[in-house]
């Protein structure tokens, strides 16, 4: 039996199954290990890791602890709460259908504007801080248009994308989060700008380690870390980018309990730019597939922020966070109070009741005509959320086969 314990019940012949820290942003600690002296356990603390999942079966067992299951139960009814308690978000203002077609070419400027500051940099060169801020603009727009177009194109990434589309998902998700909150437009635009350039410091790590498909070392780590540095420097000598930009790059690996670096700046001590862009920085790292895992999927990414906001993030703006991405986010599968199944197609004011794109009747277990619902308009409830293992090759042959057409939106 999976359960998670704290790292101050770790003990020897405990078998670690998960270390829980893919919060640190880099794949940089082991997958699993049995556990075998106390020394091990101090150099687990030593890394900042407060709570892992232990697997009861293949070591020792703690008798006071959650398992797995009971933890997700949890926080699936805490993350509902959490919306409800936050109330309505601005509802789209232009369908998605419509915004896709402007967010792909938005998408491609992004594209080519870090591919060229990333050759510039190569050259010795400044960045162009006023072409980055006129892109940051436009994406800006689009996002208040509707967030969930840009977000969507960035976040699918081709395993050797990654790097590039990285820095532009991260700043459509910091706009996202600054709209949401009605932040100032001067300051949004500066922090998605800082979120945009955070990693361009990357360029200047040996890339057998910024590719490596396997975790890192220790060594190979301390190299890694040096890339907020690098990203600073890098920014310091590009004229015209404000400094709370600047001080995203340096320090969006800080950690609200001491934990990150460079500085091992704690809370409020990190700015507010920071604290934001780390929450969206750790999302999508852990969502994006790499070329040594895949990723989570969206609401498995929104389960672990909200495990590790005890620790590792504020609190109050990973739950903003949470909020303005919607614990429903497009191409998560849910079931609904009236037993029927879908997958969610678009977000409306209303975070717990999305427009449902409905394919399955639990109540005689067979596959519906398809049918889009908007659940705000008939007040329809989600019960809860399906997984998408439920829903994978077994069940869409037998829709194929059905010739009903499924297409869950991704
Ligand atoms: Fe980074
Ligand atoms: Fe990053």
């Amino acid at each position: 039996m999976i359960k998670k314990i704290k790292v101050d019940q770790l003990r020897p012949g405990i078998f670690v199954h998960d270390f829980n820290c893919d919060w640190a942003g880099e794949n940089v600690f082991i997958n699993q290990a049995l556990i075998k002296s106390d020394k091990a356990v101090k150099i687990i603390r030593s890394w900042g890791i407060k709570e892992v999942y232990i697997d009861t079966e293949r070591g020792l067992d703690v008798k006071r602890a959650k398992t797995a299951s009971e933890v997700r139960r949890h926080t699936d009814v805490n993350l509902k709460q959490l919306s409800r308690n936050r109330g309505k978000n601005s509802p789209p203002v232009v369908p998605l259908k419509e915004e896709i077609k402007v967010a792909r070419k938005i998408k491609k400027e992004a594209v080519n504007l870090m591919q060229q500051a990333m050759a510039s940099v190569q050259e010795g060169k400044q960045v162009d801080v006023d072409r980055a801020f006129q892109l940051v603009q436009s994406m800006g727009a689009s996002i208040s248009r509707n967030p969930d177009a840009l977000i969507m194109l960035t976040r699918i990434k081709k395993k050797d994308e990654y790097t590039l589309l990285h820095s532009i998902s991260v700043s459509s998700l910091v706009l996202a989060f600054c709209n949401s909150c009605r932040l100032p437009y001067d300051m949004t635009i500066n922090m998605a700008t800082g979120a945009l350039l955070h990693d361009i410091g990357k360029i200047q790590v040996p890339v057998e380690i910024l590719n490596k498909p396997g975790r890192l070392t220790r060594e190979e780590f301390a190299v890694m870390k040096k890339h907020s540095a690098y990203s600073a420097a890098i920014l310091n000598q590009s004229k015209g980018l404000p400094e709370d930009a600047f001080d995203i790059a340096l320090h969006h690996h800080e950690r609200y309990d001491g934990t990150g670096y460079p500085d091992g700046l704690k809370g409020e001590g990190i700015t507010f730019g920071s604290r934001v862009t780390s929450i969206c920085d750790v999302y999508d790292a852990i969502t994006s597939a790499r070329c040594y895992r895949r990723g989570l999927d969206r609401v498995a990414g929104l389960r672990k922020l909200y495990e590790w906001s005890d620790y590792h993030f504020d609190k109050e703006l990973t739950f903003e966070f949470i909020h303005c991405i919607g614990v429903y986010p497009i191409g998560t599968y849910v079931r609904l109070e009236n037993e029927l199944s879908g997958v969610v197609t678009a977000s409306t004011e209303n975070v717990l009741q999305p427009v449902v794109r409905l394919f399955y009747n639990n109540k005689n277990s067979a596959p519906m005509k398809i049918q889009e619902i908007d659940l705000s308009r008939f007040g329809i409830n989600i019960a809860g959320y399906d997984s998408p293992e439920k829903w994978s090759s077994d069940k869409l042959q037998t829709f194929k086969r059905n010739r009903h057409e499924l297409t869950p939106v991704q």
